[in-house]
């Protein structure tokens, strides 16, 4: 993996932010998430540095905290400058507990409960993403209830749908998510919330993919949500400021992928805008991205002792490790790709073509089915990259296996950001 804090130090172990990974294992156990926070910092950074000098500052970055979610990383955010996007009330709660700005928030999800939009709304949620009329219905009558106003976006379909390799113009219209601009369900949906006395309809939202590696979509999407603006605009007068254009910007998890530098999107996409406001005479959005993916993934490793090495002659080697689906459902869910080293022989060449499997009791519980390491064995540690979203946040208790601590490494330091799970945790909700 060619990364600027990846290395091989004189005992052959893999380094990763500056720490050797093989001690890390040694100190923390495995399985272990590690995750770079300079490199976090550095990207979200990035993504605000790049929304100021493309678009001089008129928008907001919200990390989609879907794919990490844990105090710390809220800090980090807050820290950092920008915003967040949730999608949960846990989600919700969590940034709360970690003293984040509520004004920053997107509120996302196409079934909030009663419940988690009275919470929301007494958080003091800057935008919460409304996704059906029944959401506006209750929005209202829970706002009215409460003396307030709701700040709102509305979800919309805007009928482009990416995939890592190519996007449909006019799909994307059977989903669970949204309001069809296409149906005039999107109009209608304006219509309803202006309606309302008690929500403050900002703008529009969509999100077309996630492990998007083209611009091309991003531009689209931008060019169709602000020729419904301008439509919102000739049918009802009202001039809407804010456009969330979601997130989906792609990393790499091997060699073939190659990511766009992310700035670009930035760059791309205000171009766009630029250009369409011109054009239909709107003035500029404020615009909100919500990368989440690619503020963590490419930061995080996850460390494994291996176990069991079960040849089958003639058909495949098993390298079994001491995690697997619970901490990483990618492979098992999506045939998600990872590349591996083994940490403690990291300076070997990868002979050995061989089959990850985790510990659980599914023959379906894999990480790799054809993955390239080093020779190696029971005993040996070996990492997986590019596992810092959608990881830990969709680790689960199969089987009653704990799930695994997270050890940030910053600027020489490392410290926990979420401790191991416990025995005792597995059975602390058991009456
Ligand atoms: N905003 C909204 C409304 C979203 O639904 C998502 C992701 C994002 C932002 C962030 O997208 P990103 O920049 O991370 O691509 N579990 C899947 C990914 C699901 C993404 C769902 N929505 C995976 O492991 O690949």
């Amino acid at each position: 993996m060619h990364q600027d804090n990846i290395s091989i130090n004189n005992r052959g172990h893999l380094v990763f932010a500056g720490f050797d990974t093989v001690e890390l294992a040694r100190e923390y156990g495995t399985p272990l998430y590690v995750m770079d926070e300079r490199m976090i910092r550095d990207t979200i950074a990035m993504y605000r540095v790049s929304m100021e000098n493309y678009y001089q500052g008129r928008g907001l970055v919200c990390y989609a905290s879907k794919a990490f979610s844990c105090k710390h990383i809220y800090r980090v955010c807050r820290e950092e400058g920008i915003g967040a996007d949730a999608v949960s009330m846990g989600e919700l709660y969590t940034a709360m507990e970690a003293g984040f700005d509520p004004a920053l928030i997107c509120y996302h999800g196409n079934n909030k409960t009663p419940a988690e939009l009275e919470y929301a709304l007494d958080c003091g949620v800057g935008r919460i993403v409304a996704d059906s009329f029944r959401e506006l219905d209750l929005l209202e009558e829970i706002a009215a209830r409460k003396g307030r106003k709701a700040g709102i976006l509305l979800r919309l379909c805007p009928g482009i749908e990416a995939h890592t390799h190519d996007f449909i113009r006019t799909g994307g219209i059977d989903s669970k998510f949204g309001f069809a601009i296409e149906l005039g369900i999107a109009l209608e949906a304006v219509e309803h919330a202006l309606s309302k006395p008690h929500l403050e309809l900002r703008g529009v939202h969509a999100h077309i993919g996630s492990q998007i590696f083209q611009l091309e979509p991003f531009r689209r999407e931008a060019e169709v949500l602000m020729g419904f603006l301008a439509e919102v605009r000739a049918k009802t007068g009202a001039v809407l400021s804010d456009l969330n254009l979601g997130g989906g910007f792609g990393i790499r998890y091997t060699q073939a992928d190659d990511p766009v530098p992310y700035g670009q999107y930035m760059e791309a996409v205000t171009q766009t805008l630029k250009e369409t406001c011109a054009g239909l005479d709107y003035p500029l959005p404020f615009v909100i991205m919500e990368p989440g993916r690619s503020i963590v993934g490419a930061a995080g490793i996850t460390l494994y002792e291996i176990g069991n090495r079960r040849e089958i002659p003639g058909v495949r080697t098993y390298l079994s490790v001491d995690g697997g689906m619970t901490d990483n459902i990618r492979y098992a869910l999506y045939g998600a790709e990872y590349t591996f080293t083994v940490a403690n022989r990291a300076g070997g060449d990868k002979t050995l073509t061989a089959a990850i499997a985790g510990r659980c009791c599914e023959s379906g519980d894999l990480l790799a089915k054809e993955a390239r390491v080093q020779q190696c064995g029971p005993g040996d540690i070996l990492a997986v990259f590019s596992t810092g979203a959608y990881n830990y946040s969709m680790a689960s208790n199969y089987n009653r296996v704990p799930r695994p601590p997270v050890v940030m490494l910053l600027d020489g330091t490392a410290h926990l950001a979420v401790r191991r799970e416990s025995l005792a945790d597995l059975v602390r909700n058991d009456l």
